[in-house]
């Protein structure tokens, strides 16, 4: 909301009194470019807002326009458009001493999950085998390789281009020995992980709004002892149970039991909605037997 005020002081003399009310009450930035969004009656005031942005904020070097959504089950924003300043879409963002090499104009990057992108890394234990199966440009495979001692990260990748800026940003941040890359659908690609024998002490399941149609392909990578699975999701701001309760069922009727050890709010998604991640440990029920109903 500051953001607005200030950018009502600046331009209180330059545009109407309706245009003001709906200025942007905030904007993303990542290092020195801001992303804007405007609303499209105010698509021919942009380049006044945008010398008005430059002014307030003398550290921005780029401004970009949002003109759409981040669509999709590959989360790829839909039109980012160049405004002013420097024509520099992609660019390295540090944050929590890790290197994350992408092009905004073609990948998301989201400030509000930094706790969680950091808070992970406190799960692993030395050691242990992991499966990021939505792995992005890296978001959390790179500060859990560089930040613990874990033994291997298979990083599993649909978007051709998130996978190329993950193989990218594995060499830049030197993590190479740790991380394997693999490109394509991780319902495949973690089945041929589980036909090869491997089997994984923690499994990241990070995309929205609740990867529930691939827990079954997950559960396939359990360990003997069990495996950790921190599973996203977007749910009714007070009600993350329901979510848990779908997870259990699914994971009962393959013959596994689970435990909601933690939770986490992540973020706000909408008026009521939140972005949260429930810490499950499964285990195989060793009293479960599967009915076959052949006729
Ligand atoms: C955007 S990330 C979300 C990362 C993290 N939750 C965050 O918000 O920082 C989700 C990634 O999953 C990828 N993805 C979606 N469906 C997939 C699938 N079936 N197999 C592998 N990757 C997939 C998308 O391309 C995207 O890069």
């Amino acid at each position: 909301m500051r953001f607005k005020r200030v950018l009502q002081e600046h331009l209180k003399f330059i545009l109407e009194k309706e245009e003001l009310e709906i200025l942007p009450r905030g904007f993303q930035s990542i290092g020195s470019i801001m992303i804007l969004k405007l609303d499209k009656r105010l698509l021919e005031k942009k380049i006044l807002i945008g010398e008005a942005c430059f002014k307030i904020y003398p550290y921005i070097k780029s401004i970009y326009l949002n003109l759409g959504i981040i669509k999709g089950q590959m989360r790829q924003p839909e039109r980012i458009e160049f405004l002013m300043g420097v024509d520099q879409p992609i660019i390295i963002h540090k944050e929590h001493e890790v290197k994350y090499k992408l092009d905004i104009t073609k990948i998301m990057f989201s400030k509000g999950n930094l706790k969680e992108r950091k808070f992970l890394t406190t799960f692993v234990k030395p050691g242990e085998i992991l499966v990021d199966m939505f792995a992005g440009i890296g978001y959390f495979s790179l500060p859990i390789a560089k930040h613990t001692k874990v033994a291997k990260i298979y990083s599993i990748e649909l978007n051709p281009v998130s996978f190329h800026y993950l193989k990218e940003n594995i060499i830049l941040n030197h993590l190479e020995n740790k991380i394997i890359p693999i490109n394509g659908d991780c319902k495949v690609e973690v089945r041929k992980l589980s036909e090869a024998g491997i089997k994984a002490d923690r499994i990241v399941m990070g995309v929205f709004p609740a990867p529930i149609e691939y827990i079954e392909d997950a559960l396939t990578l359990t360990k003997e002892e069990g495996t950790t699975i921190h599973f996203e999701g977007v749910v009714d701001k007070y009600n993350y149970v329901d979510l848990f309760n779908t997870f259990s069922t699914i994971a009962n009727n393959n013959g596994y039991l689970s435990n909601l050890t933690s939770e986490r709010f992540v973020k706000s998604y909408g008026p009521n909605l939140a972005h949260v991640v429930l810490d499950i440990f499964v285990v195989k029920n060793k009293n479960h037997r599967s009915i076959n109903f052949d006729i």
